[in-house]
């Protein structure tokens, strides 16, 4: 079993799942602001470290996203971010995509970038105690997209930056999100999300990249938000299983989904019935930022001091997600 590989299974194992922390600061600032507080690095520290620190994390979370400013923070008690999530038990990971920018040629669509000086970013985040990276590739749909234009240059910068990641020892989460904006059916969303899957493949493949050391993050196979089309909860989920067998080679230890703009229930329902149905060897699991963080993030901004009862509310979503990351949840255990 290769270094990478055990990493993934640590992140990923026994029902844990990833929080997706790595918010820059333009987006934390919309986050803090909709709900009136200020956006200054000691809060969003705060925010963050209140989490970090929750009894959520040593029984749930495996691994933590990071943004580049977060992960060169010093806690209250005087540890590194890094340090403070290694000693709950979690690996420390950091977003190096410096974010999706108009794509020249099809400039309705996005191109991720952040490629240039990549390694020598990567070396500093090994020292900061990084161990696993995130980029985000986004697709959009409608008739004419995603163009293949945007499927190919995203695939290629997905591989691009997968092999200098395990180059440097590292295990890159690879996260193509088909967006859930626009009207599209399920069905439009399953083809769409196949072929993307289908380019991001055969580039890694390309690339040389060591399967069995990456982690996937895709979206589920959902209808658009503003479709008519209303799917249960397990179509989603024979969906979102059907279109990973057939699109991601078996060597890929884990899944970890992104919630992508479902509700906190909702996300944790559906992964509960794709653990349930799950007939592939895939772990599947969770790395929500917004299913993970909403609930606790309202409540944190009525007193940011009141640390102990916001740990109470994402330890409750933390341990409902983990639960679903087994096909062990039920929408009772919610209002328990
Ligand atoms: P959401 O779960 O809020 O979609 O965020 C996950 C993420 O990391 C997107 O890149």
């Amino acid at each position: 079993m290769s270094e990478l590989n055990k990493t993934a299974l640590k992140i990923l194992s026994n029902g844990k799942g990833i929080l997706a922390a790595d918010e820059s600061t333009g987006t934390m600032t919309k986050r803090l602001e909709s709900v009136n507080v200020e956006s200054s690095p000691e809060n969003r520290l705060l925010f963050r470290e209140t989490l970090f620190s929750s009894e959520g994390m040593k029984n749930c979370i495996g691994g933590v996203i990071l943004y580049d400013e977060t992960i060169k923070q010093t806690t209250k008690s005087k540890q590194t971010v890094p340090e403070l999530i290694s000693s709950y038990g979690a690996l420390p990971g950091i977003k190096v995509d410096t974010g999706a920018k108009v794509l020249a040629g099809s400039t309705e669509e996005k191109i991720t970038e952040g490629l240039d000086g990549l390694r020598e970013r990567l070396k500093e985040y090994y020292k900061l105690g990084a161990r696993f990276t995130k980029w985000r590739g986004v697709y959009n749909i409608s008739d004419k997209y995603p163009s293949k234009l945007s499927i190919h240059s995203n695939a290629h910068a997905l591989a691009r930056y997968s092999s200098i990641v395990q180059e440097c020892k590292m295990v890159p989460i690879v996260e193509p999100e088909v967006l859930m904006d626009g009207n599209h059916s399920a069905e439009d969303c399953f083809n769409k999300t196949s072929v993307v899957l289908k380019k991001c493949f055969e580039e890694l493949d390309l690339h040389n990249i060591d399967l069995t050391g990456i982690i996937l993050k895709p979206n589920m196979i959902l209808a658009g938000a503003s479709s008519d089309q209303k799917l249960s909860g397990e179509d989603v989920a024979k969906l979102t299983i059907r279109c990973l067998k057939e699109n991601v080679p078996s060597e890929v230890p884990g899944i970890a989904f992104l919630s992508g703009g479902q509700s906190e229930v909702e996300a944790t329902e559906n992964l509960n019935l794709i653990n349930k149905y799950n007939d592939s060897n895939f772990i599947m699991t969770y790395s929500y930022g917004r299913a993970l963080q909403q609930s606790a993030l309202k409540f944190w901004s009525k007193d940011i001091n009141n640390i102990q009862d916001t740990q109470k509310i994402f330890n409750h979503r933390a341990n409902m997600c983990t639960l679903a990351a087994q096909g062990k949840w039920s929408a009772e255990l919610e209002t328990k």
